[in-house]
């Protein structure tokens, strides 16, 4: 696409220019927003743009080490941070999700921070699209306020940072498309829409490390038989949920007492609004059936059927 590509020159010209001899710093999650803001600068400035990746152990199985290498391969350069202990810590004893959330973001910024103080850096790059400038209703260029659904929200303030916000003008189907102008890999670029809190609102009640290990299991499973079957390529959004329920079971010829497990499947232009997908029964029974089998700690394996409204995608 000829439109895009000069589009992509003109900002990596105009990145260039911005920024000088100077440094930038951004958080970097594998989202399609910060993925493409950040290739677009490591292509204007080089190895002067450092991308922060916060690990804070509630990505989906394996996805911290995949993201990081998908990121890496595209020439950023990339600080990968393990603050999952960190994170279980500041969580331990809080099973309010509102109030999970607030402490999930304010550990991230303490962790970006901690790291990004000790760059030297100018600049913060922000993914920030189009539609992120209407809710936030920002009229003013400097300003750097994003509804608190988004993970980096209200970064800079402190930071004394300028921002840098190359894909500002663009809708969320030209960032993707420039994404795939730039050579970024499908998989960045068509992954399913994630919570900044990751886990932590699909761990009801507290989170720890042992229900987080045991989530990412079942959400695993759940998500590579939807793959396998094909079924992924027709839903929006699909995880698994841990609940604080315990059920009694057989396993063998023992009695059992497993955690419950929820699967949620639904379709969505926007999130706004959602219908649960229909999964067709074989595939909800191999689910099960791998999900029991497969993770000794859950006992039952139960199906969201509510759509949005009345419901909420996430549970929590
Ligand atoms: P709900 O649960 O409100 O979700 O129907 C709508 C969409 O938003 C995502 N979501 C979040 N995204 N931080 C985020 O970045 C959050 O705290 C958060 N809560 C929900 C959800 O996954 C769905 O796509």
């Amino acid at each position: 696409n000829w439109k895009l590509s000069a589009f992509a020159e003109r900002k990596v010209e105009e990145i260039k220019r911005i920024v000088g001899s100077s440094k930038v710093v951004g958080g970097l999650s594998g989202g399609v927003d910060s993925t493409v803001a950040a290739v677009l600068t490591s292509k204007a400035v080089g190895d002067a743009f450092t991308g922060i990746f916060v690990n804070h152990g509630l990505m989906r199985k394996n996805e911290d080490i995949e993201v990081c290498e998908a990121l890496r391969s595209l020439g950023i350069k990339l600080i990968n941070v393990d603050a999952s202990e960190e994170f279980f810590r500041e969580l331990k004893g809080i099973d309010n999700p509102e109030e999970k959330r607030k402490i999930i973001g304010k550990t991230f910024i303490k962790v970006f921070e901690r790291e990004a103080n000790k760059l030297n850096a100018s600049f913060l790059l922000q993914g920030t699209i189009y539609s992120d400038v209407i809710e936030s209703g920002a009229a003013s260029k400097n300003s750097a306020k994003i509804k608190s659904h988004h993970n980096v929200g209200g970064l800079p303030d402190k930071m004394n940072l300028k921002l840098l916000e190359p894909i500002r003008e663009l809708f969320k189907d030209e960032v993707r498309n420039l994404g795939y102008s730039l050579g970024i890999e499908p998989s960045l670029l068509t992954r399913q829409p994630f919570p900044g809190p990751g886990l932590g609102v699909r761990i009801i009640g507290e989170v720890d490390s042992e229900k987080a290990r045991i989530l990412k299991e079942v959400d695993s499973i759940f998500m590579d038989v939807l793959r396998k079957s094909g079924e992924s390529e027709k839903i929006w959004q699909s995880f698994a949920v841990l609940l604080p329920v315990f059920s009694v079971g057989v396993k063998g010829d023992k009695r059992s007492y497993g955690y419950v497990v929820a699967l949620r499947a639904v379709n969505s232009s926007e999130g706004m609004t959602a219908s649960w997908h229909e999964l067709p029964h074989e595939i909800l029974r191999e689910a099960s059936s791998r999900i029991t089998s497969g993770v000794r700690e859950v006992g039952r394996v139960v199906f969201d059927i509510t759509d949005k409204p009345p419901a909420t995608i996430e549970w929590e």
